[in-house]
């Protein structure tokens, strides 16, 4: 006990003496929403890591609206926050706001999703995965599985994220070079279960339906609804037809314990760890990458069974 009440105070010490003493580190964030268990670990991993330090964390939820984030940052200028940082719903449209949070000096950090601007300024760092690299992986996992011939659906992120634009390219890049390979249903399931059984259920309806024999979906919840749209049709997950997606929350390795889902392409959401360390670094006026990477991996059914209970999301 005595020993948790040191390491609380110390982090507490820590995070007030950057800023001098009698004052507390305070981060304004705003959260796309919780449309996700990879965003319900990343939200959990962020407020975590700033009572642990001591932050006094000003957190706010968009629920998945740009319009509600942009509010929220400018609510955090208002405040007079040390540092802002936010996770992207969409790339485009953000110029406006962080010019006005440059023109209040209150350095940016973008949170796992990066935005699209021509002022590279307008922001300190990002910090989150490559997804790009992500959909490759998803693509040559497909390959392998298929010998480079198969009928896919493919559920898409939220229309307009960086992780439905790069996750395509990335997947896209790679079975391009098979012409056995192609995409013959795609449509946003927008990152949630809900949506992503819907979708799914549309594809399997169509008069096409019998020769779709795989699925990449963007995102673990997506698969997830998709399974159960497609258990619903009668028709086997992950056998029938192979499914790919990403994130690797606990869902999808319990789902491919289960022989319903095929393969998971890790996007890690535990992030809270380093987007601290980056607002201690920036208020110690140290100089930071413009991008800090996060390390991934490549799940089979296989792994599935042993990596079940070491997963922390
Ligand atoms: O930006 C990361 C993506 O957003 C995750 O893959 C998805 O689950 C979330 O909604």
């Amino acid at each position: 006990m005595k020993r948790i009440l040191l390491s609380l105070v110390l982090a507490a010490t820590c995070a007030t003496t950057l800023l001098g003493a009698d004052k507390k580190i305070t981060v304004g964030f705003s959260q796309i929403g919780a449309e996700s268990g990879w965003r319900t670990a990343n939200t959990e991993s962020i407020k975590s890591e700033a009572a642990k330090r001591g932050i006094n964390l000003k957190f706010a939820d968009a629920q998945q609206k740009q319009e509600n984030q942009i509010k929220a940052l400018r609510s955090f200028v208002a405040q007079g926050v040390d540092v802002i940082a936010f996770s992207p719903v969409v790339e485009t449209g953000w110029e406006p706001v962080l010019r006005e949070i440059k023109k209040a000096k209150i350095p940016v950090i973008l949170s796992d999703r990066l935005v699209n601007v021509t002022d590279p300024s307008l922001y300190v760092t990002f910090i989150g995965a490559d997804f790009v690299e992500e959909g490759r992986r998803a693509g040559n996992w497909l390959v392998k599985a298929t010998g480079g011939k198969a009928v896919i659906a493919e559920l898409v992120g939220t229309p307009g994220s960086a992780p439905a634009i790069d996750r395509k390219k990335g997947f896209e890049e790679v079975i391009s070079k098979h012409p056995g390979m192609k995409i013959v249903k795609s449509q946003s399931g927008d990152f949630t279960r809900a949506k992503g059984k819907e979708v799914m259920e549309s594809f399997l309806k169509s008069p096409d339906a019998k020769q779709i024999n795989a699925l990449f979906a963007h995102n673990d919840d997506m698969a997830l609804g998709a399974i159960q749209a497609m258990e619903e049709a009668g028709v086997k997950p992950g056998k029938d037809i192979l499914i790919v997606s990403i994130d690797g929350v606990r869902g999808a390795f319990e789902a491919m314990a289960a022989g319903k889902l095929n393969c998971t392409v890790e996007c890690n959401p535990l992030i809270g760890p380093q987007l601290f360390d980056s607002v201690e670094a920036i208020l110690a006026k140290k100089t930071l990458p413009k991008r800090t990477a996060v390390q991934e991996g490549v799940f089979e059914q296989s792994q599935a069974a042993a990596e079940l209970p070491k997963r922390k999301y």
